[in-house]
């Protein structure tokens, strides 16, 4: 549905009545339901085929109703001041009476929240009136949606209505901070970058090693074309589509698609996933991804193509 005032309202009663709505963000498309209605949420993991164990982001309309469900630390403070609105998910202990669903928190003492800064997501979200989980609108492990159509064509009929805003502006989804410790932490590489974070909260640490994940979501393969992923490519096999990044392109290949012909990682990191998917296609192969700096939104477009390129039995569900 493109999003109008009727359509709008619509996604929110059905929000509000326990059904699945999936509406665009500035990072990616969310498969939203009500935070606080754990059968919402629960229908949330079994259209997306997701483990269990991995927790869900709740949405919300501004920093106020955010802080009514986590513990605002000064650093969350400083952290929320400067990037919210924005793709930034804040890791909060729970308030006392914080009404996200314990299964949308996979049972953890912490909630995951974040002020979306997308038209779209904000008006939907006042209107709603309560927090809203929303994961990625993909079944669990393939390729996050950036447009209406990829969220059809990953989760079709499971979900009550698709709220069209075009294509997601970022492309990547939401950086994770978590600011439950003395010091923040970074759990996931994503659309607000480590140099603009560290500009505000001083040097960041990284959640370590994706086999002992301390963000339940940081499993090794994730975000998976069904082709496999040659990282670092430069240069390309007659059967390999090439993910092509700069002006300096190999030639050869039997498709290719470049991220960002100039080199600006903005761009890149704005068409990763929609390019990931239509070279995830006959007659290829493999996909060969040339290599991007790791600075900016590299960090995070780097972070994406690893998992795209581990192994598919990593998924555990
Ligand atoms: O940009 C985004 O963040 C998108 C849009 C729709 O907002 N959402 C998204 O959600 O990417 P999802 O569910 O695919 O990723 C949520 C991430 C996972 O890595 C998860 O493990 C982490 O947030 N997370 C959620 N709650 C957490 C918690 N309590 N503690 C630690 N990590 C948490
Ligand atoms: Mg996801």
């Amino acid at each position: 549905m493109p999003a109008t005032a009727a359509s709008l309202a619509a996604a929110a009663d059905l929000l509000r009545a326990g059904d699945l709505v999936a509406f665009p963000t500035e990072t990616v498309y969310g498969l939203g339901g009500d935070a606080t209605n754990e059968r919402a949420v629960a229908a949330i993991f079994a259209a997306k085929g997701r483990p269990r164990f991995n927790p869900l982001i709740a949405h919300v309309a501004d920093r106020e109703a955010a802080a009514r469900q986590g513990r605002m630390t000064p650093l969350a403070e400083r952290l929320a001041a400067r990037f919210w609105p924005g793709p930034l998910t804040l890791v909060l202990a729970r308030q006392a009476d914080c009404q996200v669903a314990e299964l949308s928190g996979a049972g953890l003492a912490a909630v995951a929240l974040r002020v979306p800064a997308h038209p779209i997501a904000s008006y939907l979200l006042r209107r709603v009136g309560r927090p809203v989980a929303a994961p990625s609108a993909n079944p669990s492990g393939r390729i996050s949606p950036t447009t209406a159509q990829h969220v059809v064509d990953g989760l079709g009929r499971r979900v009550a209505m698709i709220l069209d805003g075009g294509a997601c502006p970022v492309g990547l989804e939401s950086t994770v901070v978590d600011c439950t410790g003395e010091a923040p932490l970074l759990l996931r590489p994503g659309g607000v970058s480590r140099e603009a974070l560290e500009a505000v909260v001083g040097p960041l640490a990284s959640a370590g090693d994706p086999k002992r994940p301390s963000a339940p979501g940081q499993l090794a393969s994730h975000y998976a074309p069904r082709r496999p992923v040659r990282l670092n490519a430069t240069d390309v096999a007659p059967d390999e589509a090439l993910l092509a990044f700069g002006a300096n392109v190999p030639s050869g290949g039997c498709a290719r698609l470049n991220l960002s012909p100039a080199g600006d990682l903005v761009e890149a990191a704005a068409n990763l996933f929609a390019m990931l998917r239509r070279l995830d296609a006959p007659p290829a192969r493999a996909i060969a991804a040339m290599p991007v700096p790791n600075a900016g939104l590299g960090l995070a477009i780097n972070d994406r193509l690893a998992r795209a390129a581990a192994p598919a039995e990593a998924i555990p569900c």
